[in-house]
């Protein structure tokens, strides 16, 4: 593609990001007034999203995002999160996965038969305040210094799931933004070492391309189990599936660069 018809097709990108993002991951029901002169394309976003079913039971569940489906189905098929567990949720802004994983590993202890467990998030965006929830906020994952921070708040300095919805900023093309989310994910599992104990889950995000097959060789290397997951609650025509791998037997070769 020539230099100039990038550079205008990723300018029309942001700008577009720039007016859907006050929407994205929100309750949102009505039209405000100023998003009247949208483009064909903000208007069919906006149409869908009115009319996702997922987005209207975020609000009658009171989740902070219609994500919270997809981590309440794939929870109830694999059970990843029970009372007790602690939880590292990368990429946990707005909240709605710290939400449900707040209710299923009882971390405010509301069921005081069964064990307490702990949540935290992270996220390069400022997270609001949850009971039951420690956020670091803003703290990107893949910097070292967020790392020690993780390791201090988790009780006895473990994960036993780690979850991640991390999405980089979309750029629009396909390939790059395949190749950062996979490189991010990358990066959580080289950090996975230090956080995460044996026997632990982890869950993460990743956008469908070429390089699916070397993050998923890697899962493969590291846990017993490894299994692609596509919630009903992500949209059929995004690229988006969940890599979920389980029983974390600790690298036994130092990962090549
Ligand atoms: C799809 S949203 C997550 C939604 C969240 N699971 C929920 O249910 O509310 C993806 C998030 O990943 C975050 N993110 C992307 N790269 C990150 C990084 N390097 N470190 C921390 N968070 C990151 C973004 O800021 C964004 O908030």
């Amino acid at each position: 593609m020539p230099p100039g018809q990038l550079s205008r097709r990723l300018a029309g990108v942001r700008y577009l990001k720039l007016m859907c993002a006050p929407l994205r991951c929100q309750r949102f029901h009505t039209v405000p007034r100023h998003y009247k002169g949208r483009t064909g394309a903000e208007h069919l976003w906006l149409m869908r999203h009115l009319k996702d079913p997922f987005v209207k039971a975020a609000k009658v569940e009171s989740y902070r995002c219609r994500s919270a489906f997809k981590l309440l189905e794939m929870n109830k098929k694999h059970e990843l999160l029970r009372p007790g567990l602690r939880v590292l949720d990368c990429g946990a802004a707005p909240g709605a996965w710290s939400q449900v994983a707040v209710q299923r590993v009882n971390a405010v202890g509301t069921d005081p038969s069964s064990p307490v467990g702990f949540v935290l998030g992270v996220d390069l965006l400022h997270i609001l305040p949850m009971e039951g929830a420690t956020f670091l906020c803003p703290a990107d994952v893949t910097d070292p210094e967020t790392l020690q921070r993780i390791l201090e708040q988790l009780p006895g300095r473990r994960a036993d799931v780690i979850l991640s919805d991390m999405a980089p900023n979309a750029t629009g093309i396909r390939a790059l933004d395949h190749d950062r989310l996979i490189s991010l994910c990358l990066t959580l599992l080289d950090m996975a070492a230090d956080i995460l104990s044996p026997g632990g889950t982890m869950l993460c995000k990743t956008w469908a391309g070429s390089q699916s097959q070397q993050l998923l060789k890697r899962l493969a290397k590291e846990f017993q189990h490894t299994r692609i997951l596509k919630p009903e609650a992500s949209r059929k025509e995004s690229s988006e599936v969940y890599f979920l791998a389980t029983q974390y037997r600790m690298r036994k070769s130092p990962v090549k660069p």
